[in-house]
């Protein structure tokens, strides 16, 4: 299938290489072998995760947690900020030790960093004991490389980026069973300049709209309840296709599917964040009331510096219509603070629209420098001390806010989905924006929808079913 020159393909090739997978497993272990797929990163990452997981199960791997009993393990890797990346080295050193207990041990590293020369540079030097580096286009022929591998070729370097397919019918193994996360698109186009997300992932690539419209109805069926829509800008979703569906109108055909279930998606930017849109969250009842727009800085001087086409102005006209709009909205936003030259009278920009919107919840970062991004060779003289105290700043205005606004909760209804049971006893959901609420109940409830009032706001929300 053609849209625009991309090549959607199908897994069929792979199909192969699991059957050979299969049948070679029970002659190199004499007992079912299990894997371990460890995750780091976002959203995007978990799904692909739940990829790994399904392709390994068919290959005849038993999925564990836990890498001491693992007999391959992968690492899905993300490169967003230095501390995402530190952590992974720390995790794949552990290799070494794991290999010497277990000499059949197979271990990859995927994901954003091995997208990165400079890694898997490294690997290659530094972590003889990894046996294969896959970029994060190439990870669905994992059946192909572990099969090469089993067979006695030497350690796997693939790290392509040819950004001309979307490869489907990549199995799945989902981690939860009332919520999933459903990829509508891949790869970014934006180039916000302190972002390495676009060199890693590669340029945008929307799914075609049939392939959604068909997962998600056989989530539904399965049981699930809740369904995110994953994509690094969603609100761009369409835009590379011939097909003209844009964002909006997929929620609609989503939304319009049989069935009681809530839709989430996520990420939007604020510069393809439209009127429609807003409308469309308003209009359609599976939506859940949340939209997490990520503003990055208050300030309009930043906003141009991180190249992100939209100043304050349009931001906040965004929100006035999104709390006009949809009733009882929950707006969450991601955060920047100490972009390169950003001062303090700029950082009180960023203060003062947090105090402005009032927001659900944040996700608040200080500025990482990533390797080949322009922000990276700016200068940069605040000291990271100096980021420390303005971020903590940013910490205590939010906890201000989200005490002062605890009580809006209380006597209203939720209708949320029972997903798990916590360790006191207690049955957890989620309200339609981001809340979290624990009540009390049988666990037969678990997995549908109940009706919840909130009887106390103190610290987490507390209700009763009614
Ligand atoms: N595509 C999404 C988010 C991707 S990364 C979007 O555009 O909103 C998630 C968040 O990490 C970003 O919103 C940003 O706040 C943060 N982030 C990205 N690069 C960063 C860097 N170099 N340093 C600190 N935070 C960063
Ligand atoms: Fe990164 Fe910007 Fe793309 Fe988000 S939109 S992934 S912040 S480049
Ligand atoms: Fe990290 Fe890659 Fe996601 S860099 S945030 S795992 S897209």
């Amino acid at each position: 299938m053609l849209n625009n020159g991309l090549k959607t393909s199908v897994f069929a090739e792979q199909e192969v290489y699991i059957n050979k997978v299969f049948k070679l497993l029970p002659q190199i272990y004499e007992y079912k072998p299990k894997a371990a797929v460890i995750t780091f990163g976002c959203q995007q990452n978990v799904s692909d995760s739940e990829h790994l997981k399904g392709m390994l199960f068919k290959m005849g791997y038993t999925i564990t947690e836990h890498t001491e009993e693992a007999d391959f393990i992968i690492f899905n890797t993300c490169a967003v900020r230095e501390h995402a990346q530190d952590r992974v080295y720390g995790n794949i050193g552990t290799v070494k030790a794991l290999k010497k207990n277990n000499p059949k041990l197979l271990a990859a590293v995927c994901g954003c960093m091995s997208q990165q020369e400079s890694v898997a540079e490294k690997i290659k030097k530094s972590y003889p004991y990894i046996d294969m580096v896959l970029g994060t286009q190439v990870f669905h022929r994992l059946p192909e490389f572990i099969y090469k591998r089993l067979s006695g070729s030497k350690r796997i370097f693939e790290r392509d980026l040819p950004n001309e397919e979307i490869v489907e019918d990549i199995p799945v193994l989902r981690d939860g069973k009332y919520k999933g996360w459903l990829p509508i698109m891949y790869g970014c186009n934006n180039f916000c300049t302190y972002c390495i997300v676009p060199y890693v992932r590669g340029r945008e690539r929307s799914r075609e709209p049939e392939k959604i419209l068909a997962e998600a109805r056989e989530m539904i069926n399965a049981g699930y309840k809740e369904i995110t829509l994953l994509g690094q800008n969603v609100n761009s979703y369409g835009k590379d296709c011939a097909h003209g569906v844009t964002f909006s109108k997929l929620l609609r055909m989503i939304n319009d599917i049989e069935g009681d279930f809530v839709i989430r998606f996520m990420t939007s930017h604020p510069k393809d964040c439209t009127e429609e849109l807003i409308n469309t969250i308003r209009d359609c009842k599976k939506i859940s009331r949340h939209l997490h727009l990520p503003f990055q800085s208050g300030s309009d001087r930043i906003l141009k510096q991180m190249n992100r086409h939209y100043d304050r102005e349009h931001y906040l006209n965004l929100i006035k219509m999104a709390k006009e709009r949809i009733e009882d909205v929950s707006l969450t936003s991601d955060i920047i603070v100490g972009f390169p030259g950003e001062t303090y009278e700029d950082f009180k920009e960023t203060l003062s629209l947090v105090k402005e919107v009032e927001f659900s919840s944040l996700f608040t970062f200080i500025y990482s420098p990533r390797e080949n991004t322009p922000a990276a060779s700016m200068p940069d003289p605040v000291t990271r001390e100096e980021k420390g105290i303005w971020f903590d700043e940013l910490l205590k205005l939010q906890e201000e806010i989200a005490l002062k606004n605890q009580d809006k909760y209380l006597g209203k209804t939720y209708k949320v989905i029972c997903d798990s049971v916590e360790g006191d006893g207690l049955l957890s959901g989620h309200t339609s924006g981001t809340a979290s609420i624990e009540f009390e109940g049988d666990e037969s409830l678990l997995g549908k929808f109940v009706n919840v009032k909130v009887t106390s706001c103190d610290g987490a929300l507390k209700g009763v079913v009614i």
